[in-house]
């Protein structure tokens, strides 16, 4: 047999059967709406193979047209047809599955781990409302800071051991960022850098940016190469600065003695010791009466103590002073119109008498074991 006597429309005819086989084969894998859609598209759609077809009906004499156009209409139904069948099919088995779901009453649900807030942030926190309430803004500055804004506006001479690369960490300038010239570049403190070392370079921020009268605090991390159970490389610290004209230390001692009121509770004495830091004259150190043993204080003997405050009766907190007329200049500040305080001490320090911590470590290694023990 030849097929030499084909018409147009046997052959066309004869591929929209096969068109619509095609689609009764690849129907039942359609599993949802999308799967429809997308045989609707692929059959009936502007670039649909039965709309192909359908283009071709031009092409045939136009006695077989009608024949044709009867046959393609009975394609596109029974396509049609089939995605509806399909549809109500897939939507029935769907409420079935719904209806035959078994629901456990019973079941008790786990419950979502809440999270907490870590307890040197906890405190970092407490102690910024304390400050807040006493009209301190609290202000923050770069973990990477240029060493004249750590040290040299600071009054550090150039020799300190702090400045030693045992004491703080050196960082790198950016790739690029180095001063090129002719031979060695000169050093220069405002283009090299450190982790700070102490949360004082947000003083000198401060200072150069706004006019007395200056009343912040800074809490923030700070970074020195010291690592045993009492010290870690990174700790927490928070730092006082008052500026105005006619700022006296008798401020300064009835600020701490306000705020050491406000974390600890009442009737705990607060000391200042005569000690060194560049940028106070006169400095000290400060301390509070041990708030677990609540010994008494100088003075009064004996004093046993307890093992907190290493039986003294006192415990050491940070250090304070006057701020040094020489970083007042550095600052751009007239040490002849205005005098100022500044004290410093630790958070993490804080957050071990707050919780009772022995070790410092405890609060950094992330162990949940520890960390769930504070649900603040
Ligand atoms: N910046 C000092 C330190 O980190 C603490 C301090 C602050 C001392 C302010 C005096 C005045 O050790």
């Amino acid at each position: 047999m030849s097929d030499a006597k084909q018409t147009p429309e046997d052959d066309t005819s004869e591929r929209l059967r096969a068109e619509l086989e095609a689609f009764e084969a690849a129907l039942p894998a359609a599993a949802d709406e999308a799967g429809l859609y997308e045989l609707q598209v692929r059959f009936l759609g502007k670039k649909g193979s039965v709309t192909a077809l359908r283009k071709r009906m031009g092409k045939v004499p136009p006695e077989q047209r009608k024949a044709l156009g009867k046959a393609f209409n009975e394609v596109k139904q029974a396509i049609e047809g089939g995605l509806e069948r399909r549809r109500v099919e897939l939507e029935s088995q769907a409420r079935e599955r719904e209806l035959s779901r078994r629901v456990d009453l019973g079941f008790v649900p786990e419950r979502a781990r809440a999270g907490a807030v870590h307890p040197i942030t906890a405190t970092r926190r407490a102690l910024e409302v304390i400050f807040r309430r006493m009209g301190f803004d609290v202000l923050d500055g770069p973990h990477v800071e240029v060493e004249d804004y750590n040290f040299d506006r600071l009054n550090f001479e150039p020799e300190h051991p702090a400045r030693d690369m045992q004491d703080t960490f050196f960082v790198d300038p950016p790739a690029g960022a180095a001063a090129s010239g002719a031979g060695a570049a000169a050093w220069d403190p405002a283009k090299s850098f450190v982790l700070r070392t102490h949360t004082s370079p947000v003083q000198v921020r401060t200072m150069l940016s706004h006019r007395p009268p200056i009343r912040i605090v800074a809490p923030g991390t700070v970074f020195r190469r010291d690592d045993d159970p009492t010290h870690s490389p990174m700790f927490n610290q928070i730092e006082g600065l008052y500026v105005d004209r006619g700022v006296t230390m008798a401020d300064l001692k009835a600020t701490l003695y306000g705020f050491v009121r406000a974390f600890f509770g009442p009737g705990l004495m607060v000391r200042l010791r005569p000690s060194f830091f560049p940028f106070v004259e006169p400095g000290a150190e400060f301390d509070m009466q041990c708030p677990f043993c609540r010994a008494p204080g100088e003075g009064e003997q004996p004093n046993a103590g307890c093992g907190l405050c290493k039986h003294t009766g006192w415990i050491e907190l940070g250090g304070s002073g006057m701020v040094h007329p020489a970083v007042f200049e550095r600052c751009g500040l007239d040490p002849e119109v205005y005098t100022g305080w500044a004290f410093g001490f630790g958070i993490d320090r804080m957050a071990m008498l707050r919780y009772g911590v022995p070790n410092l470590k405890h609060f950094f290694e992330g162990d949940l074991r520890v960390l769930e023990q504070f649900p603040c």
